[in-house]
């Protein structure tokens, strides 16, 4: 609920056509931006509310936060935290090893390399690679794998000068980023300029079918600025002169969706393809009903989430959350559950413990310290890793522990 009127439409930055908001989530923090304990007075806030382009269905937020804010030298999210996620991004990188980039001398580029987790595998196998990460600390942590490196955002300028550095690239790769930028427009321009002939863009990101179906409102937040569609990453590419040729669906992160660009022209769309396209047509992803279906189903969680931790509270139960991520960020200061409800949160990330959670002001505590803690339930946060999570703290359900889980409705397990 917000105090003051806020705009309820938006210019699309796909298209130009009209954004109608669908959710609105209230004031938030910089979903990874943690705190030292000391400088708790001045987080910096935006409006989080998410809309839909009735022109080009493009799902987008309503406000963008600008990147140098989330994205720099502290940024703390390390891919390889997870070991489901360095298996998934090895399978990726020998993927593209055994298909694309077996031509003489091939190139690959990846933007939002992060720690180097697929990168890594390319360059075991020595072939040429480039990857963009803005992000100082965890371009660092790429390099010192030996991965190549430029720290910088990718765009339209940068793609420029590395084609002219070191030719075409048989692969633009991204993971988990191409929805964080809202300037696509650069983007496309960028790989335009990149890209061999027959070369092809291929990005897996949260896959807004998923988020209907599991209500998973926690996937937006200020870095995820897009959520897309089959429907909507075809329109888009049309515009900038690629053409949508393949898509697969994902199991990580909750369910996402890769999709492989082409030059117009250039490949056959797959049977894939059309089948995804029917289905979101069959399910009315992108309908106004949809969408407003979706918000009163996220409001409902909100609600059986703040009664469950408030009743649990009263029975002087303990209550712990489980991964701090970005996603919480969003469940946390849109049900308003602070140490009242909560008393800390565990996670692996070095760059988190000792400090407090955006917003809700949470203490990360390492997960060293979670089984011998004893606390009754535990919220987790990283429902998107639960099999991983589970596996590695089975002593706490066996000490009579239980989870909660929020996604897709409220329950304990
Ligand atoms: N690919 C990794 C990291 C995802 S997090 C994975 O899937 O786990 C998103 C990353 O994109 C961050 O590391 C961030 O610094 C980076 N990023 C944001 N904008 C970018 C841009 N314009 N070009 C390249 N990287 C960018
Ligand atoms: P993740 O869900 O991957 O992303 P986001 O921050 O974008 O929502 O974040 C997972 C968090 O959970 C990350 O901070 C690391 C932590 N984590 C653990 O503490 N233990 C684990 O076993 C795993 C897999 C993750
Ligand atoms: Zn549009």
């Amino acid at each position: 609920m917000t105090e003051h009127q806020a705009p309820s439409t938006a210019a699309c930055r796909i298209c130009g056509g009209t954004v109608t908001q669908f959710l609105d989530l209230g004031r938030q923090p910089l979903s990874d931006a943690f705190l030292d304990e000391a400088r708790t007075g001045d987080e910096f806030s935006y409006r989080l509310a998410v809309g839909m382009c009735g022109r080009c269905t493009m799902v987008q937020l309503m406000e963008e936060v600008p990147r140098k804010l989330m994205f720099h030298e502290d940024y703390p999210y390390h891919s390889s935290g997870s070991a489901v996620m360095r298996e998934h991004f090895a399978k990726t990188a020998k993927r593209f090893l055994e298909t694309e980039l077996t031509g003489s001398d091939p190139f690959i580029v990846e933007i939002g390399c992060n720690d180097g987790v697929m990168l890594g595998t390319v360059r075991e196998a020595g072939v040429r690679h480039l990857g963009f990460e803005p992000s100082a600390g965890v371009a660092e942590v790429a390099r010192a794998k030996g991965v190549r490196v430029r720290t910088d955002f990718f765009e339209e300028r940068t793609a420029r000068e590395v084609r002219a550095a070191d030719g075409p690239a048989d692969v633009v790769y991204a993971a988990n980023t191409i929805c964080h930028i809202p300037y696509l427009d650069s983007i496309f321009r960028g790989v335009d300029a990149l890209l061999s002939p027959r070369g092809v863009f291929v990005f897996e990101d949260p896959y807004l079918g998923d988020v209907l179906e599991k209500t998973s409102f926690d996937q937006i937040y200020d870095e995820h600025f897009f959520l897309f569609t089959a429907r909507s990453v075809r329109e888009a590419a049309r515009r900038f002169g690629f053409e949508l040729v393949d898509v697969e669906r994902l199991p990580v992160h909750g369910g996402e969706v890769r999709y492989t660009l082409a030059r117009a022209g250039a490949r056959t769309p797959t049977a894939e393809l059309a089948r995804l396209l029917a289905d979101e047509d069959a399910r009315a992803l992108t309908e106004p009903a949809t969408l407003a279906a979706f918000a009163g189903s996220v409001g409902r969680i909100r609600n059986d989430l703040l009664a469950l931790l408030r009743r649990l509270r009263d029975e002087g139960r303990r209550v712990v959350a489980y991964g701090a991520t970005a996603k919480s960020a969003t469940v946390t200061n849109f049900c308003g559950i602070g140490t009242d409800l909560v008393e800390c949160v565990y996670d692996s990330t070095h760059a988190k413990q000792g400090r407090l959670t955006p917003g809700a002001h949470l203490p990360v505590r390492p997960p060293e310290e979670f089984a011998a803690d004893r606390p009754d339930f535990a919220l987790l946060f990283a429902w998107n890793h639960a099999a991983e999570i589970m596996a590695k703290e089975r002593a706490f359900r066996d000490a009579g522990g239980r989870w909660l889980l929020y996604v897709p409705a409220v329950r304990e397990v």
